[in-house]
């Protein structure tokens, strides 16, 4: 397989991959100043054959395009073993579970997103297509994101809030309210501080 991004975040990803027992042939970098990364080679522009990919770029809106332009690959998913993942959770192509990762029961988790090392999703939530869940959140149960939201690191939502797409939560927001499509959210409890419009 390939990983498409050469970053820190491909770093992180390459690991839970070696965990999984993957072969790794390499990273995938538009950035030709890039020529290795954990000593995988780094090429600069995808195969033409159908490939195996995980995209470990940790933007949401660039993995997004990723996906619009590239028809041709065949994405995995990665759970790290040391998460913990109720059987009764869905979790959709391209999508990276990190490692101390806590899912429980009647989750539902679209493609391509990032849930990332020890964040926390409780009972029923639904996790949309390219969310990335930072480091340390905790979702309470019934939860809703929309599509490309960034929950970022430490983020608390308590039970049944529902946050819209491409919304970004700052480190550390503590979520008691709804929050509309666009928005940047900040502190505790979260004020929305901009809105842009999709
Ligand atoms: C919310 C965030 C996106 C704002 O970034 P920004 O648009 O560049 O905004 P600014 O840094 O200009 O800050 C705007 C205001 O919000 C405040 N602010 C920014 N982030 C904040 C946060 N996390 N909590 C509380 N206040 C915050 C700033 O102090 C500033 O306040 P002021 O206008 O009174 O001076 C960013 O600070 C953040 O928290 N990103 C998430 C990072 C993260 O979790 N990464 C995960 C890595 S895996």
């Amino acid at each position: 397989m390939y990983l498409y991004g050469a970053s820190g975040h491909g770093k992180v990803v390459a690991e839970v991959a070696e965990e999984k027992g993957y072969h790794i042939k390499g990273f995938i970098d538009e950035n030709i100043s890039k020529t290795t990364l954990l000593d995988y080679p780094v090429i600069h522009e995808p195969p033409s054959e159908s490939i195996d990919i995980i995209i470990s770029i940790g933007n949401n809106r660039i993995r997004k395009n990723i996906v619009d332009q590239n028809t041709l690959f065949t994405y995995v998913t990665l759970l790290h073993p040391k998460s913990s993942i109720s059987k009764r959770v869905d979790i959709e192509e391209g999508t990276v579970v990190m490692s101390g990762v806590s899912i429980n029961s009647a989750v539902s988790i679209g493609k391509h997103c990032i849930i990332n090392t020890n964040s926390s999703i409780d009972h029923d939530c639904v996790i949309e297509d390219f969310v990335h869940i930072s480091p340390n959140a905790a979702l309470g149960g019934s939860v809703y994101v929309g599509e490309g939201t960034h929950v970022g690191l430490g983020v608390s939502v308590i039970q049944g809030i529902r946050i819209g797409k491409w919304c970004t939560i700052g480190a550390g927001a503590v979520i008691i309210s709804d929050i509309p499509d666009g928005a940047t959210v900040v502190g505790n409890p979260g004020k929305v501080i901009k809105v842009t419009e999709l």
